[in-house]
């Protein structure tokens, strides 16, 4: 099945030879199969015409927490009065999350993973991480395949309460691993006061990566601490949040080109300073963002509203914050396949109720998802 979808005013590609404006494309087989310009497009089974909007990338949300029971309400309007987020509050989650039954946690993330595709999300990565028992963990992110293609092992999120930190860490990167790798493509850890230290996270990524996973860190969310540097001598996929950051960790993250995944409506919801992003892109980093979706500091799926943030708290542009929300949360999980609208990528596009990007940060909080076309079909 062929689907043609012309008429694009304005087509945000990241493919240097398409066209940017009466553009048209051809998906065929769940892939793009042709771009150029509209006057020139060849007949397809069905069309679907963009009527002059803007056209972009299915949008590529690099670092979300999917699976969970419960959810942390009374902790949010805790911190509107004052009170600062820590990690401990993972916990609440944790035991949330435990009792909660397989077709509950099942039913939330699926009810999660859709309310993202309704606003442009055709890429989801979804970490465990609130289980925290071999059983639970494997159960979390058995869930998690179910909803996403990219899937990652976050034992080490916390030191579950009444245990000790060292023979916890030689778990996670034993027998819970052991049962985690076969449905994962990453690895990750929470490298903070409060959660775990460098080494110990060391001892868990290594271990992950020597099964072949990609490695992905929470790296100076709460304070400056050893993550980004762990990141960069690791040959990590990615460094996450990068909130607090010296200058020598700009550096390390250019030079061993590991993706800075920004998180702003975290730093949002936890009234936090927002991350250094202009710096990390005028030294070259490669920037994504993503919503970092989860029940403690960002409870919301919608790349939309990431965007708006960047324009306005980050200093992106409108074309570089959908270049991080695209063409860079398919660099963080080294999934070339997605976040461009090149030949042979994936069909995954969204059409905005705009004639621009521009308009995702200029009207925030507004429904602009017009369309949402996943591996070629149109779901929205
Ligand atoms: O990315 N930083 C660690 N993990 C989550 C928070 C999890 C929670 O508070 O439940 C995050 O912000
Ligand atoms: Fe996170």
């Amino acid at each position: 099945m062929s689907l043609l979808v012309t008429d694009v005013g304005r087509l945000v590609s990241w493919a240097p030879d398409a066209p940017d404006s009466d553009a048209a494309l051809v998906l065929d087989d769940g892939v793009v199969a042709w771009v150029g310009p509209s006057s020139g497009a060849p007949a397809c089974d069905e069309v679907l015409s963009a009527e002059g909007r803007c056209v972009l990338p299915g949008f590529v949300d690099s670092h979300t927490h999917l699976v969970f029971g419960g959810d942390r309400v009374t902790e949010f309007t805790a911190r509107l009065a004052g009170r600062p987020y820590a990690a401990g509050g993972i916990r609440t989650t944790v035991a949330a999350t435990r009792a909660a039954s397989t077709e509950q946690l099942l039913a939330s993330a699926q009810r999660l993973a859709a309310e993202a595709l309704r606003s442009g999300t055709t890429t989801l990565e979804v970490k465990s991480g609130y289980g925290l028992t071999v059983e639970d963990e494997r159960r979390c992110l058995a869930i998690a395949t179910s909803v996403a293609r990219h899937t990652t092992f976050l034992g080490a999120h916390v030191v579950p309460a009444d245990e000790e930190a060292d023979a916890y860490t030689a778990l996670v990167a034993g027998e819970m691993l052991d049962a985690c790798a076969p449905l994962a493509t990453g690895v990750d850890a929470f490298c903070e006061e409060g959660a775990f230290t460098a080494e110990q996270c060391r001892t868990v990524l290594a271990a992950g990566a020597a099964r072949g996973l990609d490695v992905h860190v929470h790296a100076n969310q709460l304070g400056p601490g050893g993550g980004v540097q762990l990141a960069a001598s690791l040959g990590a996929a990615s460094a996450d949040h990068c909130t607090h950051l010296a200058d020598g960790d700009v550096a390390a993250l250019r030079d061993a080109s590991v993706v800075a995944v920004l998180v702003p409506a975290a730093e949002f919801s936890t009234r936090s300073p927002y991350a250094p992003a202009r710096r990390l892109l005028d030294a070259g980093v490669t920037v994504a963002l993503a919503t970092d979706c989860n029940p403690g500091t960002s409870y919301t799926t919608s790349m939309p509203f990431v965007v708006a943030l960047a324009c306005r708290e980050l200093g992106l542009t409108p074309t570089e914050a959908v270049r991080a929300a695209t063409a860079g949360g398919a660099a963080a999980l080294r999934d070339a396949s997605v976040g461009h609208l090149g030949i042979g990528a994936r069909a995954d596009l969204v059409v905005l109720d705009a004639p621009s990007e521009d308009y995702l940060a200029y009207r925030p909080g507004v429904d602009l998802v017009r369309h949402v076309v996943k591996e070629g079909v149109r779901v929205r």
